[in-house]
């Protein structure tokens, strides 16, 4: 689904499967880059949408994900071994892929699966930018939800868009490495930024207004991210 000019979500419970993060595809101009790729449960759904969209999995260049989880980039060794798609990941959450580690991305702890193990390209460091001809892409170390969680900000048709990943509504386990502090100050770190919209990991194909106020938001409550007694309060934003 189009949500800007060379910007779509390929993958999510919407569109793929339920156990699928959101994933993003980028159009650079000259190559393709997703930001984040779901899991193999929902890959065929993946690639189908990708190719309704008019475009060739073949293409894509890199798979640049928000942290090592199932959900969010499970499917890359099918991507890499049908495509020879590169995996960049930070490097904090690279042996838990490499390794099919199916504890620390929650592969068998929350979907009853296993992590198809998956070699890591390159390393994403904090500061890292892409510059493509239809839009820049700027990487946040973000670290929290995983030690090597980071967030996007893309800047795309003059909007700043933020991809959170689950550093924003993400879950919170000491078994994936999940740091209070950590989290606190990268939340803090995300609010010195401004962003005209967001996206998060896990949600229907939508384009967030206001994102400085939810951000705000989120930071001021973020205990009730991993609290399920508590209605998560981003289903009680207003619009
Ligand atoms: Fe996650």
């Amino acid at each position: 689904m189009k949500l800007l000019n060379n910007f779509f979500q390929v993958a999510g419970p919407a569109l793929s499967h339920r156990f699928d993060a959101t994933a993003y595809l980028l159009d650079g101009g000259k190559e393709l880059l997703l930001i984040d790729c779901g899991t193999p449960e929902g890959y065929n759904d993946c690639i189908s949408n990708i190719r309704k969209l008019g475009y060739n999995p073949a293409d894509i260049s890199f798979i640049l994900g928000t942290h090592g989880h199932y959900d969010h980039v499970g499917a890359a060794a099918l991507f890499k071994r049908d495509f020879g798609c590169k995996l960049y990941l930070h490097e904090a959450d690279a042996q838990r892929v490499i390794d099919g580690d199916g504890l620390k991305t929650t592969a068998w702890l929350l979907y009853g699966s296993s992590f198809p193990p998956c070699a890591v390209d390159g390393f994403l460091k904090d500061g890292d930018v892409f510059k493509y001809d239809n839009f820049t892409l700027e990487v946040l170390h973000t670290p929290g939800h995983t030690p090597g969680s980071v967030c996007y900000i893309l800047t795309i048709q003059g909007i700043r868009v933020l991809i959170a990943g689950d550093t924003i509504y993400g879950g919170f386990s000491m078994h994936i490495g999940s740091s209070e502090e950590r989290w606190r100050e990268s939340l803090d770190k995300i609010c010195s930024h401004h962003f005209d919209a967001m996206v998060i990991g896990h949600s229907n194909p939508v384009l967030l207004a206001d994102a400085d106020a939810r951000l705000r938001d989120a930071r001021a409550s973020f205990a009730n991210y991993y609290n399920p007694w508590f209605k998560n309060f981003k289903d009680e934003y207003k619009y």
